[in-house]
């Protein structure tokens, strides 16, 4: 058996995760950095995870009933993400690799959000949709990489959704009881006209947001704008999807990503799965979050194709790009 030790550290989340390869989830330990106010701030949510580290580290053996002896890998998310956040996690690697000899394997954090939806559905070559704070990607396995087929030419979806309901001073919190502010605002919210966008198989929503915010400050209903900005955002999204399924001739789709945890947008891609006689798959709520154990699990597929690296190059790669990794399984 091997046993796996995965270390995330790309944004909010301070994540440690245990895997063996059963597959079986062994401890799963996470901190969340929330700010006081307003967005992510990379060094003070740097700062909070070199405080919580130990404890998390701690937590995770202690719910896998293992000492470090008994890791066979440490795996550490080296990108892509915030630049600070990236290097608490990546010293702490290098530095449990090193001390306790333990061979160390670089994971993509967005490769990471997509294994461990195949790994907790029946997805097994899917159209996937990754949807989060940070990313909005159409992709599917070709030739030994994850292809990108569409994906947003600004800001992320979840980054929208969050940058709305915070200018409307609505959040945060952002998420209250696995709600979303926006959809919690949607309710009992009519359609007013906002700018879709689709160029190509690509999505865009900064012009979405202006254009939100614009309508908000002529004297529209705030319930109107979140359900009209979200029809919108969510639609355009559906469509190229649905462009990537026809193009590729996939018959799954997978969600991943903080915004699968979405109710409205899943019944948006079951009604697309329904239409097209596809499956859809959902990545659980709890894994659709940022966490250790999809960094560790994919660390155990590339640590069984041989992908090690020595903790002296193991730096962080912010901008580490979806299809530049090669995918050996
Ligand atoms: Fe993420």
């Amino acid at each position: 058996m091997v046993i796996v030790l995965g270390v995330e550290s790309t944004a909010h989340t301070f994540g440690i995760g245990i895997v063996s390869d059963e597959p079986r989830i062994l401890a799963d330990s996470r901190f969340n950095y929330v700010p006081a106010r307003g967005g992510i701030h990379p060094r003070e949510a740097a700062d909070s995870f070199i405080k919580n580290a130990p404890s998390v580290l701690r937590e995770a053996l202690s719910q896998a009933g293992l000492s470090i002896d008994s890791i066979d890998v440490v795996a550490v998310a080296l990108g892509p993400g915030l630049g600070p956040c990236l290097r608490v996690g990546a010293t702490i690697a290098r530095a449990l690799s090193i001390y306790y000899s333990k061979p160390l394997t670089p994971v993509n954090h967005a490769v990471a959000h997509i294994e461990i939806g195949r790994m907790l559905t029946d997805a097994r070559d899917p159209l996937v949709v990754y949807i989060s704070g940070g990313n909005t990607v159409i992709t599917a396995k070709q030739g030994g990489r994850y292809r990108v087929f569409g994906e947003t030419l600004d800001i992320a979806l979840g980054n929208f959704m969050d940058a709305l309901v915070r200018e409307l001073g609505l959040a945060p919190p952002y998420v209250v009881g696995g709600i979303h502010a926006i959809d919690r605002c949607s309710e009992g919210g009519r359609y007013v006209e906002l700018p879709y966008v689709v160029k190509g198989q690509d999505t865009s929503y900064s012009g979405l947001l202006t254009a939100a915010l614009r309508a908000y400050r002529s004297g529209v209903r705030v319930e109107d704008i979140c359900f009209s900005a979200r029809e919108v955002a969510y639609s355009s999204l559906v469509e190229v999807a649905e462009r990537g399924l026809a193009q590729l001739g996939k018959t799954e789709i997978l969600l991943v990503g903080g915004v699968a945890a979405s109710r409205y947008l899943v019944e948006k891609f079951k009604a697309l799965a329904e239409y097209r006689g596809v499956e859809l798959y959902v990545v659980p709520p709890r894994y659709a979050v940022d966490n250790g154990v999809m960094i560790a699990w994919t660390g155990m597929l590339m640590f069984k194709y041989g992908v090690t690296i020595e903790p002296e190059n193991a730096v962080v790669k912010q901008r580490w790009r979806l299809d530049a990794v090669d995918i050996y399984w």
